[in-house]
């Protein structure tokens, strides 16, 4: 792009702002924000920032219970027999497991990637590190190395890399395959301008983990799965450390019913604790994020006195590779962030503010649930699959998650 070309682009946009901040980047600086600019879709844009202006109501959909199959309540009978299917693909290489580690480990008060925060299991473990004993086992159990994929962002991608290169690949370097980008959009101030920061360039954020589909896809890795006969995907965060990422009753389960996708998930703790319900909306399978729970809902009860909504979301999803193309080939709807950004003003100034004065513009990988004809939901007990590291202290921290998987492991 030309700087002509930048300049009436920009202005038709209503983003002249631009202009005086290209002025004063170095040489190199200006490079990059002309090519920034070329690669943003200004329309796209335009439409991100009407929905900042949206307000979602929730009673407008009907939201109904999901059904879930309890684990615990199943015969041995049927265990076994889902067990067995499982196992066997598993054995017959048919399983990957995809981890979506874009986030950063800000709210642990790290300033690396979540995955690399070291939580203090036994000295210095990683929270990367403890999935490790679950690939080495199953490994040893059915003979193969289950790939495990790492998705991350573009901020944090050569950290991760560098960080498991530096470890050996804690011993499982046949087993990690690829690390893959997802992408990121452009941050908008209150007037949907876009965001300069300290470094005079654009401010851009991952795109949320619904990009994980697109991802997959343009990064060759479904075409990867296809090639070596992977036939299920197992997509997960990176933050619970109980996650069950190689399941063969999961997978047994899917496979026997005939399911697309399943959505492994336990009761949650209280109408308060911070995770997304499983739901049926709208007759079709879906998550309400417990940002976007309305109290309603997130208080009413059935006849029984039991929460209505009580299937919590643990970002822990099976999926057939056959959907995935299919779901990538559609946009996912934007769900907006309001957050407090550091700002480079027009004359150069750093502002730093005391409220929110950003957007931020995330898609969910449960928006694509209400794709798929039927959606599985298999429920385990919370202490068999979750114990989540969220916040440096209290409820979600390190020292609850560390209790719960020593518990688990009987260490
Ligand atoms: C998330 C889920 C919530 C679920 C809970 C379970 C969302 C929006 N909500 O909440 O439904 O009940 O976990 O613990 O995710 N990530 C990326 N790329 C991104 C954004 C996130 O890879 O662009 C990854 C993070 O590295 C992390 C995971 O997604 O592993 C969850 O992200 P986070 O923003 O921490 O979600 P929660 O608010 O904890």
């Amino acid at each position: 792009m030309t700087y002509e070309e930048f300049k009436e682009k920009v202005t038709s946009y209503g983003q002249e702002h631009l202009i005086k901040l290209y002025e004063r980047l170095d040489e190199k600086g200006k490079a990059k924000l002309l090519s920034q600019v070329a690669g943003i879709d200004f329309d796209g844009v335009r439409k991100l920032f009407e929905l900042t202006k949206e307000k979602k109501e929730f009673k407008d959909f009907k939201i109904e219970p999901v059904e879930a199959t309890d684990a615990s309540a199943l015969s041995e009978e049927q265990k076994n027999e889902y067990i067995e299917i499982g196992t066997e693909a598993i054995k017959n290489g048919k399983l990957a497991v995809v981890m979506m580690a874009g986030g950063q480990g800000t709210r642990l008060g790290h300033s690396g990637p979540k995955g690399t925060y070291e939580f203090g299991l036994d000295g210095h473990t990683t929270i990367f590190e403890t999935y490790i004993r679950q690939f080495k086992e199953a490994e040893e159990k059915y003979g193969v190395a289950v790939p495990w994929y790492i998705m991350t962002s573009k901020d944090n991608n050569m950290e991760t890399i560098e960080f498991f290169y530096n470890h050996d690949y804690f011993g499982y370097e046949e087993g990690i395959k690829t690390f893959f980008s997802q992408n990121e959009l452009p941050m908008l101030d209150e007037e949907g301008r876009l965001i300069v920061g300290e470094d005079g360039l654009i401010k851009e954020a991952a795109n949320g983990h619904g990009g994980v589909f697109e991802a997959l896809v343009s990064n060759g890795v479904l075409e990867q799965f296809k090639q070596k006969g992977i036939e299920w995907v197992f997509i997960c965060g990176v933050d619970n450390i109980l996650a069950r990422v190689i399941d063969p009753l999961a997978l047994g389960y899917s496979i026997k019913k005939g399911l697309l996708a399943t959505s492994v998930s336990c009761i949650k703790a209280n109408p308060e604790e911070k995770v997304g319900v499983l739901c049926i909306k709208d007759g079709k399978p879906s998550v309400v994020e417990y940002t976007e729970l309305t109290d309603e809902l997130r208080y009413a009860k059935k006849e029984n006195g039991e929460l209505l909504l009580s299937e919590g979301h643990l970002l822990m999803n099976l999926f057939n590779v056959n959907v995935i193309s299919d779901i990538a080939k559609e946009e996912l709807p934007y769900h907006v962030a309001h957050k407090k950004s550091d700002i480079v003003d027009e004359e150069g100034n750093v502002i730093k503010p005391d409220s929110p004065n950003a957007y931020k513009f995330e898609t969910f990988i449960f928006d694509a649930f209400d794709r798929l004809p039927v959606l599985g939901v298999l429920r385990y007990k919370r202490e068999e699959c979750f114990a989540p590291i969220k916040n440096a202290e209290g409820v979600d921290s390190p020292e609850t998650a560390r209790k719960l998987y020593k518990d688990y492991y009987k260490l």
